[in-house]
């Protein structure tokens, strides 16, 4: 299938992801029109993208004469419709609602040429309800970066119903020549890849939370212990236990009731308390930091195992053929959480083990959605390694 030519890119929206995503296209030789509702949005994020690009510079990983070539590759508008004329590529990263997307890509459809490419970051709405939107519809992906984007080295690339393999093929390619690992979502399904099989931590987080035997700290603890760089208590605090409350919301309507938030976090969303930005939630911040009590850890959470939970779901994403191959889920989890491949993790552990563990998760906190599918069981999962 042949790959386009990405040369000139309209990016809509100018926050945290548009403005990451502009930051490494222009970093990457393309040029970019960045697009928002007013200058000072724009500029705001101009001066972000600079300062991005001076840190590297004062860190002589990019050279000043680079920088200023980058700067100069990057436009910025207020005007969707003449931005998006001579764009080979749209990328629309303006907030999760669906009706303000439908309408920006009515437009932009009304504008574009009629090959263009035209992609959302959306990281729950249905590509395919989407693409419906603009004239041809194959032409409509999703192209789904990470936070923050000039670090995540993630890119999800997702057909909707219509999608067609050439306008996959290009976006794949222009994530690779962004300097991403590219991974292909073969179904618009909830969560795509990389957020759907650290989706059913969600709900242990909360259950834990909520029964109060083992403490935050005391996982966060052995996490770190482990290498991680942050504990799963400290990330819901760093993220926002808003955002968190909302992601599982959508999950419990999309995936199953069992994401319902918990008492602990329901009560933390009602008092404000939503972590690092209001200064506590689970953990008090100070200074930006979590006041994390590292000094008691319990032998107890020896059977509560992040990766078993992962591999499970991942396992279920390989069956609904979501991803191409466990190499795909290994990559999509190493690239966007920074954490080991779950079927790569999981071949010299014994199944037995990974199922008795997931047996206790799912008992202990009453969350079905936690047995170990069929091919945990039985170890059959080792196979789907090629
Ligand atoms: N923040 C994340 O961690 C993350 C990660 C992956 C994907 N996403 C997705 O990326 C998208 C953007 O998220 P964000 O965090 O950058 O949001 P944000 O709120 O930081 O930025 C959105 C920007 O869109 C602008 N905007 C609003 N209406 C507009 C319009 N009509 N025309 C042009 N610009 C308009 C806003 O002014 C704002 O600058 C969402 O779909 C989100 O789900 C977010």
């Amino acid at each position: 299938m042949g790959v386009r030519a990405i040369k000139k890119v309209t990016i809509i929206g100018s926050g945290a992801m548009g403005s990451g995503i502009a930051e490494v296209h222009i970093v990457n030789g393309i040029n970019t029109v960045m697009v928002d509702i007013n200058n000072d949005l724009l500029q705001k994020a101009k001066e972000k993208i600079n300062s991005n690009l001076t840190f590297l510079v004062n860190k002589q990983k990019m050279t000043q004469v680079a920088m200023d070539e980058a700067m100069a590759r990057l436009a910025t508008s207020t005007d969707i419709t003449s931005s998006v004329k001579d764009a080979d590529c749209i990328i629309e990263a303006v907030p999760e609602l669906m009706d303000l997307k439908k309408k920006i890509f009515k437009t932009v459809s009304d504008a574009a040429r009629t090959d263009a490419i035209i992609a959302s970051n959306t990281s729950s709405l249905s590509i395919s309800e989407l693409a419906e939107t603009v004239s041809e519809p194959s032409r409509f992906a999703g192209f789904h970066f990470f936070n923050p984007v000039n670090r995540m080295r993630l890119v999800e690339v997702i057909y909707g119903q219509k999608t067609s393999d050439e306008v996959i093929d290009t976006l794949m390619d222009l994530g690779e020549k962004l300097g991403k690992v590219a991974i292909k979502v073969l179904r618009d399904r909830p969560g795509f890849i990389v957020n759907r099989i650290n989706a059913p931590l969600q709900p242990l987080w909360s259950a834990i939370l909520d029964e109060g035997k083992i403490s935050p700290a005391s996982i966060d603890t052995v996490m770190k212990n482990h290498g991680a760089k942050m504990g799963p208590f400290e990330l819901m605090d760093f993220v926002g236990l808003d955002v968190i409350y909302n992601v599982m919301q959508y999950y419990k309507t999309t995936l199953s009731p069992e994401w319902e938030p918990g008492k602990f976090i329901t009560e933390c969303v009602k008092k404000n308390e939503l972590g690092m930005k209001t200064g506590k939630g689970i953990y008090v911040w100070e200074g930006g930091k979590a006041i994390i009590d590292s000094s008691i850890v319990t032998d107890i959470i020896k059977p509560i195992d992040p990766l078993a939970v992962q591999l499970n779901e991942a396992v279920r994403v390989l069956k609904e053929k979501v991803a191409a191959s466990a190499e795909d889920i290994d990559k999509g989890q190493e690239a966007g959480m920074n954490q080991p491949g779950p079927f790569k993790t999981a071949m010299s552990i014994d199944n037995k083990l990974l199922a008795e563990r997931l047996n206790w998760m799912s008992e202990t906190y009453n969350l079905t959605y936690l047995k170990p599918e069929p091919e945990i069981l039985d170890g059959s999962f080792k196979s789907f390694m090629r």
